[in-house]
């Protein structure tokens, strides 16, 4: 399947390096996910192609008139029409699940102080990409786009990979090393270099719990009687 995004916005050409460069770039010029960038401006029909106004009842700021966005959303390829905006539900490795099983995803940014409420009836879904404040929606476009790309065959060549990482699972990522061995005093502990891969298999589950209930204790949901017991144990030899 060919993964296809169109996203509208007031500023396309945010979009340019990241969808040249890297992983992105090469699915990208391969055809294997097709991203379209629309701008709102097109779509706004008065003289002054005007895309925002003061907001009814007063207070700072502008607001995204409804009629370009709208009309953007329904010229846009049939999809699943998202507004991003931070009073959308949290954006997670589950909504990029769930977004993935749409071949054509239309994602709306905003910008200025927010979208007429109105808007809101014309889309499927809104999302944030957490609680903090951006000045519009495409930085978040860029992280939706490719979390969902990264997930399917089209940009990684082993879609394996995606499956074993941070999050996929509910837990953070083992710790990694490459070479060299020491750096700046620093070694890399001895289990990785034995070659035993029994042991190295339990040693980074047990780092993995361990680093999430140190870092992120809320990832941490009811544990197997094997991942208590393995946490046990690393909390027993962790240094003091
Ligand atoms: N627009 C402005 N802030 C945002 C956020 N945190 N997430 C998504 N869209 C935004």
């Amino acid at each position: 399947m060919t993964r296809r995004f169109t996203i509208l916005t007031l500023f396309p050409s945010i979009f340019d390096s990241f969808l040249e460069c890297s992983l992105i770039g090469k699915a990208v010029a391969a055809g294997r996910i097709v991203v379209e960038r629309t701008d709102i401006r097109n779509f706004a029909s008065d003289p002054h192609r005007s895309v925002d106004d003061s907001p009814y009842g007063g207070g700072a700021g502008m607001v995204m008139k409804p009629e370009p966005v709208v009309e953007a959303l329904r010229q846009a390829p049939d999809g699943l029409r998202v507004l991003i905006t931070p009073q959308g539900e949290r954006y997670t490795q589950e909504t990029a699940l769930e977004l993935s099983r749409h071949e054509t995803l239309v994602l709306a940014c905003g910008r200025y102080e927010g979208f007429d409420e109105r808007i809101r009836d014309f889309v499927d879904r809104e999302v944030s990409l957490g609680d903090f404040v951006l000045h519009g929606g495409e930085v978040a476009a860029m992280a939706i786009v490719e979390s969902i790309a990264r997930l399917g065959k089209e940009v990684l060549g082993n879609p394996d990979s995606a499956i074993e990482e941070s999050f996929s699972d509910g837990l953070l990522e083992y710790p990694q090393y490459t070479r060299p061995h020491t750096f700046e005093g620093r070694s890399v502990p001895e289990i990785l270099l034995g070659g035993n891969h029994q042991a190295i298999r339990r040693w980074r589950r047990a780092q993995r719990l361990l680093r999430t209930s140190r870092r992120r204790p809320d990832l941490l949901g009811e544990l197997t009687e094997e991942d208590r017991h393995l946490l046990q144990e690393a909390l027993g030899q962790e240094e003091p």
